[in-house]
């Protein structure tokens, strides 16, 4: 089970809150690739992972663009280098062993998400709080 730690959070309250489901999805896959649950719920949860990530990038390219943060076309950039290969994991489980590419997908998720948020998503909510200091 992965646990949400506070220092996850970038002092965003509407990001942090989508950055916990993302957490809360990548546990639901966890105990469906543990569980004796046919593999179609394995697939099930990754659509949903996958689908909620592009929902969430979404959403935070366009807190960016609002706020017309700088550093949003090399944001974008990574979410869809993301994107892509997120897919392209998630092909693979369609072939080959699928249970195996479960893994290596919640792996790769949950490693580029932890070091995403802290590092560049951490980069535009400083500046979003910048903006708003000034502006208050
Ligand atoms: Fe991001
Ligand atoms: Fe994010």
């Amino acid at each position: 089970m992965l646990a949400w730690e506070d220092g996850y959070k970038i002092n965003h309250d509407d990001m942090d809150a989508q950055h916990l489901i993302l957490f809360a999805l990548l546990n639901q896959l966890d105990i469906n690739i543990n569980s004796d649950l046919a593999e179609e719920c394995v697939t099930d949860v990754m659509g949903a992972l996958e689908a909620y990530i592009d929902y969430h990038f979404a959403h935070e390219e366009a807190l960016m663009q609002s706020y017309g943060y700088p550093g949003l076309e090399g944001h974008t950039a990574l979410h869809k280098e993301f994107s892509r290969e997120v897919a392209r994991l998630r092909e693979a489980a369609k072939d080959g062993d699928m249970l195996k590419a479960a893994l290596k997908l919640r792996g790769f998720v949950l490693e580029w998400l932890l070091g995403h948020i802290l590092e560049v998503d951490a980069e535009y909510s400083r500046f979003i709080a910048g903006k708003k200091t000034k502006s208050a």
